[in-house]
């Protein structure tokens, strides 16, 4: 079976010279910390922590999901997801990489179509409440606390729109995903008898892609789930080595700690040339953002650390954004999504334009051209020595983009060690989360809310 890949040659010094690329010494001076980081996390799989990593053998859930989901795909033209951030980056990453992007328009035919509401832009909700019927939508809200403003605000919303035309049998047109305990969406669920799945309480959102948040729209959608998961295992397996040269998750955590430490990149850039791994590249975004950008390290020491992601997809950005990868500050690294095999064979057709300046593109494939953009633009990095990487994909398929989640998960979670912070809170989120409770005047926050007010209601007109 097909294996994505690393490639990092161009991350060092022999390539790009010593001012920016690594040397085989600032490897080798992290060899023994990245033995002993793998075999911490061997030992907390042992002793039954990181649940991330048990996702992907947890069949059982699979065949639960899988079972739903069937159902869903007999009975609805419409499953409509609610959630945000972590709760709903990754089904849109499964989404955009295995399905059509055209799915939403084709004539329906076994599956319904798929939305992700993960703003509440009011137009944005308007017009998919315009356009929806009621009576064909399930609406899937994806919340692990049950409490996000920006979710249960549409939940509520949502609620009254199937309400007013179904009834009482509103309650057949809603699947939550939500802590097994605890918080309101669990309450409902129970209250109200909506049918629900839980997300594993020490799973946070940015590493729940391959539990039922990623997992279960995506099954209403066709998408092979247990590809995804058999993918996300077999890169387990590859990266249990502790030998880093093997072992692509802890390389990519050295090589990205080694660039900001030493080579002052804290800036990293996932270049998907390709439209449908450009929603990879978003949750990573989330993934490296959220976990590494912390204020103190794991011993409460200020450090303020973090790596800056960007987003970029080749070939559209090049017209955007290369012009300041290439000359602009070297303070990036790039990691290029590359494609082998893009499951198509198109041909750019011979004597149909014969200006003589045009001529050399006959019988090229796209897949040729969107090559040879993508090696000139590393070649033109190379050149003025920006570091990069680059991560091949056979082909896109459920269980390549299976192995990448993991990859990156526990890449991210070793870029934790690394830089000595704790790669699963978000202490900076929740006080923008809580601070949103007490501006709309949530009980119980009511200090709150004067703290806030009184900070910067006079100096900026802040009006609630
Ligand atoms: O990764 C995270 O933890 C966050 O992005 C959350 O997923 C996001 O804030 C939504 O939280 P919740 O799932 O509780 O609604």
């Amino acid at each position: 079976m097909e294996t994505i890949s690393l490639d990092y040659n161009f991350m060092l010094a022999e390539a790009i010279g010593e001012d920016h690329g690594l040397k085989e010494s600032d490897i080798d001076s992290v060899r023994k910390k990245a033995t002993k980081f793998i075999k911490e996390i061997s030992k907390q799989r042992k002793a039954g922590e990181l649940d991330y990593l048990k996702l992907p053998y947890d069949r059982q859930t699979q065949e639960k999901i899988l079972n739903v989901a069937e159902d869903i795909r007999r009975n609805y033209r419409n499953v409509v997801v609610l959630g945000i951030g972590g709760s709903a980056l990754g089904a849109s990453a499964l989404f955009q990489a295995l399905k059509p992007w055209v799915y939403n328009v084709y004539p329906l035919k076994s599956y319904p179509r798929l939305f992700v509401l993960d703003n509440i832009d009011p137009k944005y909700i308007a017009d998919v409440a315009e356009i929806l019927d009621p009576r064909e939508t399930i609406l899937c809200v994806v919340s692990k606390s049950g409490s996000t403003t920006e979710t249960v605000a549409q939940y509520i919303f949502f609620k009254k729109w199937v309400m007013d035309i179904c009834g009482s049998d509103y309650k057949r047109h809603f699947i939550f995903i939500t802590d097994p305990e605890k918080g309101p969406l669990r309450e409902i669920a129970e209250r109200d008898g909506i049918i629900s799945f839980p997300v594993p309480p020490k799973v946070g959102g940015r590493y729940s892609v391959l539990s039922s948040v990623g997992l279960f729209p995506t099954a209403c959608v066709g998408v092979d789930i247990y590809a995804v998961c058999e993918g996300a295992a077999h890169m387990d397996d590859i990266c249990r080595t502790d030998v880093i040269d093997e072992n692509p998750a802890l390389m990519y955590a050295a090589l990205n700690f080694l660039m900001y430490s030493k080579k002052k990149k804290d800036i990293s850039v996932i270049f998907s040339y390709s439209n449908k791994l450009y929603g990879l590249a978003d949750w990573y975004r989330q993934l490296l953002a959220e976990s590494l950008g912390k204020k103190y390290d794991e011993d409460g020491k200020e450090v303020v650390v973090g790596i800056t992601p960007v987003k970029a997809l080749g070939v559209t950005d090049q017209h955007s954004q290369v012009q300041l990868y290439v000359e602009g500050p070297n303070d990036k690294t790039f990691t290029f999504l590359k494609v082998e095999d893009y499951d198509v064979t198109l041909y750019i057709p011979k004597d149909v334009e014969d200006h003589k300046d045009l001529k050399f593109l006959e019988n090229h494939t796209f897949s040729e051209i969107i090559e040879a953009e993508r090696v000139g633009t590393e070649y033109a990095l190379k050149k003025a020595q920006r570091p990069s990487c680059t991560i091949s994909f056979p082909k896109i398929t459920p269980y390549t983009v299976g192995q990448f989640f993991l990859l990156m998960e526990l890449s991210v979670n070793l870029m934790g060690k690394f830089f000595k912070v704790n790669p699963f809170d978000q202490p900076g989120v929740e006080e923008g989360k809580q601070a949103a409770f007490a501006l709309l005047g949530r009980p119980g926050y009511e200090k709150k809310r004067e703290e806030i007010v009184g900070d910067i209601e006079k100096d900026l007109s802040f009006r609630i």
